[in-house]
């Protein structure tokens, strides 16, 4: 019988929601412990879905019986809370962005390898059976030459404070322009050129933001996210033998595959496997059985690609100007 791994929710908000649901759907996940800031919060959340425990984020990462704790706060808060899981012993599955820099990625990176703690980012979309149909068909379409994804919702009232706020990340960039980024260098791989834009919100960040990666052999990508209005949020990936587009939600387990041979009239349906949850189970089943194998790092979302994005996503604030406190220091 295989060792049933425990879990822990540093954060209890939206996301969180949505986590705790799906860990019920994979065998061997139990989750143990729910954190928040406000322990009655947490008490609140636990009776919701079940958990037997709830308290604080350190009752949290000193808990003996939780193997792993999946980071569920604003980005601008996962350094700091990251470290305190690695701190404490603790293996963690972390939430997009990963940081809000690459240099506090590596800080994370070098303190997982030093104690040899496993660590990943929480990439869902890496997972979800229709990315990885899609990155299959991926390779029929000859030689990719075009790469396009947008992302863009207009929140709607009351806005959650994180999705402006400088000091926790905030932004369409870090909060979905990661998206857009991601399926870039997952199919291109590291740009040769980067150019990005943005419109300024009141704050400072970005509200909207446009990119193009230029590539040496020629193949071009352009990635726009934006929390002004409402867009397809779709992609296509395009080679000389054919099109890709993952229809609206691109990201998400609800996207369908839309094959393109030819023109436009040569459309075909490619179907996947329907997520049985919001989706976040197949991360979360990865990461459990990367912890029953005892692994200290995902094959499937190795550290170098979490680094390589970050690092990308400095490359594309550097071009529009976009500085965070955490920057700075
Ligand atoms: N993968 C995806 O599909 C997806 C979707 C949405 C969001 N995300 C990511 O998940 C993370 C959380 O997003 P969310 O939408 O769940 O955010 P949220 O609803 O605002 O929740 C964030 C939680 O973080 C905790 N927190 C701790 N310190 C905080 C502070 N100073 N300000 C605000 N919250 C603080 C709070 O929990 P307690 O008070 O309970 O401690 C809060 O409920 C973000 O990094 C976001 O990019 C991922």
């Amino acid at each position: 019988m295989s060792k049933k791994i425990g879990w822990g929710i540093l954060g209890c908000g939206k996301i969180a929601k949505k986590m705790a649901a799906d860990l019920r759907l994979v065998a061997d996940a139990d989750l143990r412990f729910v954190a928040a800031r406000q322990p009655q919060h947490a008490v609140a959340f636990a009776r919701e879905f079940n958990v037997p425990n709830a308290g604080d984020y350190f009752d949290l990462v000193t808990r003996p019986d939780v193997d792993v704790i999946y980071v569920a706060t604003p980005h601008g808060l996962h350094d700091e809370h990251v470290k305190l899981c690695l701190e404490n012993g603790k293996a963690v599955l972390c939430e997009k962005a990963f940081t809000i820099n690459a240099r506090q990625a590596q800080e994370l990176m070098a303190l997982a390898k030093t104690r040899g703690l496993f660590l990943m980012e929480a990439f869902w979309t890496r997972f979800l059976p229709h990315y990885e149909k899609a990155r299959e068909v991926i390779t029929t379409l000859g030689d990719i030459r075009y790469v396009q994804a947008e992302f863009g919702f207009k929140p709607t009232p009351p806005v959650a404070d994180r999705i402006y706020n400088p000091a926790l990340g905030g932004g369409s960039l870090l909060d979905i322009g990661v998206y857009p980024v991601f399926l870039a260098l997952d199919v291109l791989g590291k740009p040769d050129e980067i150019a990005a834009v943005m419109t300024p919100a009141t704050t400072g960040v970005d509200e909207q933001c446009a990119i193009r990666f230029q590539y040496a052999n020629g193949a071009l990508a352009q990635l726009f996210s934006s929390f002004s209005v409402n867009l397809a949020t779709g992609a296509d990936i395009a080679g000389t033998h054919g099109r890709l587009r993952l229809t609206h939600r691109f990201h998400g387990p609800t996207a369908r595959l839309e094959y393109y041979p030819g023109p436009v009239d040569t459309r075909q349906f490619i179907e996947t496997e329907r997520a049985q949850g919001n989706g976040y189970e197949y991360e979360a089943r990865h990461v459990t059985q990367c912890l029953q194998r005892g692994l200290s790092e995902s094959p499937v979302r190795p550290l170098r690609d979490t680094l390589l994005l970050m690092e990308t996503l400095d490359a594309i604030r550097k071009q529009m100007g976009l500085v965070y406190p955490a920057d700075r220091i």
